[in-house]
């Protein structure tokens, strides 16, 4: 839950003493709900924590929202006040940073695909770094910037071949994905070089480009340090080699994104200080066996920052049972861990708001908003309202038996890649944000009206 959130002595969940109803009379439902109070804490906290994990390895360390997760004009002031700079991944992301007057310093790109508009933005906007994928980019990227008199500030996103997923990691010398310069080396190449290499050989041989360091990102809600301190690991290793082979500085590291947070019970992540100390041992430990000095070493964390400060609010309107024993009824259906008797609790949004449960099995839970109730808990699983028997909010989830049509639902830990990922699917209008603080709320994005929905069909 983000922060603020507490019952009122009618039972009805607030936050920041305002109550969901007054927000859904205001401002509909389905609707985010975020705490900007809690936004700014965690983004305080999360910096604090690495800042003082490396304050004696390499001064501190450079935090980059992840602006993907959710990203929003007031997010990236927040940001901005709050001491981060800003990670982005397309021109429209970019867009948002140059409208909310972000230094272009404190901007970076990433993107797999990126195209020539989007690199000519970068440059336009002076960006701190281009995070570049892959060798034709880096060419990509050095001609247009010559053919501007530009220099590129570029970090070079490496595969270490390490994937981390919540508990564990695995790695291999191999890579077979989309993102990203391999670190193994390549049997076509004459000298047997990685892609790494090869891009670290190229981009130094550009005077178009600055070569400002290495990237690598190893996944998304991981919970334990252990596979942040072997990619750390194996950067410093490639770092090291090509100071030496190549005479050259190397004087930046991003190790990523990908912390996670507790999305229900079961969920128990790492603090945040735990983490950066488990990270700035290995680096510490590595950069004196290599002999080096520490780079400078920034992250990209997304939804460790924004994620657990957002609930969504729905209404509740058709409700079922199914029960094994109906007549002509079959145990089954969608999702196999099959309880019953099962009560269905429809609500006014679904997959078109948060698709993380259809796209990643991904768990949340939901209590009941608008009052409390004595009622006795009922297995519930919350559905959407598209077309699409997929379509589950909540899969498993105990709610007072007495809930009813009218009745306002929470969902906490909406805060990261659901509005992000939201869709019309169905014709249904995304939902607005609103960003509470000192008991107060203001919309941030609004929700989108049945105009807006009809406003790009040409009619014709
Ligand atoms: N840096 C890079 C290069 C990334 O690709 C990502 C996320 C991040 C940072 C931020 O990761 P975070 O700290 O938020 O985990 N839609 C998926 C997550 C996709 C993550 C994509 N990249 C989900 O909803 O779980």
């Amino acid at each position: 839950w983000a922060g603020g959130v507490a019952r009122n002595d009618a039972g009805e969940l607030t936050i920041e003493g305002l109550t969901v109803s007054e927000l859904q009379r205001e401002y509909g439902t389905p609707l985010f709900v975020l705490s900007e109070t809690d936004f700014r804490a965690r983004a305080r906290s999360f910096s604090d924590a690495f800042n003082d994990a490396f304050a004696d390895i390499c001064g501190g360390v450079d935090v980059y929202y992840a602006g993907k997760s959710f990203l929003c004009t007031s997010v990236v002031r927040w940001v901005e006040e709050e001491g981060l700079r800003l990670d982005t991944a397309s021109g429209g992301e970019l867009a948002v940073a140059a409208r909310a007057g972000i230094p272009g310093a404190d901007v970076a790109l990433h993107g797999n695909n990126k195209s020539d508009g989007e690199i000519h933005r970068a440059l336009d906007m002076q960006l701190g770094r281009i995070v570049v994928d892959s060798l034709d980019e880096l060419e990509r990227v050095a001609a247009i910037a010559a053919n501007r008199g530009d220099t590129a500030k570029v970090m070079l996103r490496l595969t270490p071949g390490v994937h981390a997923h919540t508990h564990e990691f695995i790695a291999t010398a191999h890579e077979d994905q989309k993102f990203g310069l391999s670190m193994a080396p390549d049997s076509t190449d004459q000298a047997g070089l990685s892609a790494a290499e090869e891009a670290v050989a190229a981009a130094i041989g550009h005077e178009s480009i600055e070569l400002l360091g290495l990237h690598c990102h190893i996944g998304s809600q991981i919970f334990e340090p252990d596979g942040f301190a072997l990619a750390a690991e194996k950067l410093l290793d490639f770092l090291a080699a090509m100071q030496v082979k190549y005479s050259i500085v190397l004087p930046e590291l991003d190790l990523g994104g990908g912390y996670g947070i507790a999305y229900t019970a079961v969920d128990s992540p790492r603090p945040a200080a735990e983490i950066a100390q488990a990270m700035a041992a290995v680096v510490r430990s590595k950069c004196a066996a290599l002999g080096i000095s520490a780079p400078r070493i920034s992250i990209e964390p997304g939804r460790a920052i924004v994620g657990s400060t957002t609930f969504t609010l729905y209404e509740v309107g058709t409700l079922k049972t199914v029960r094994v024993d109906a007549p002509g009824s079959e145990a089954g259906g969608v999702g196999n861990d099959v309880t019953y008797p099962r009560r269905y609790v429809s609500v006014d949004g679904g997959m078109s708001d948060n698709p993380r449960p259809v796209l990643y099995d991904a768990d949340y839970s939901a209590i009941l908003a608008s009052r409390s109730s004595d009622a006795a808990p009922q297995l519930s699983r919350v559905v959407g309202k598209h077309c699409e028997s997929g379509d589950i909010v909540v899969r498993d989830v105990y709610l007072p038996e007495d809930v009813a049509a009218g009745d306002l639902l929470a969902v906490p830990g909406t805060g990261a890649y659901c509005w992000a990922l939201s869709s019309n699917y169905n014709y249904l209008a995304r939902p607005g944000v609103v960003a509470v603080s000192d008991g107060s709320a203001r919309l941030i994005v609004r929700g989108e009206t049945e105009e807006d929905l009809l406003n790009r069909d040409m009619g014709v």
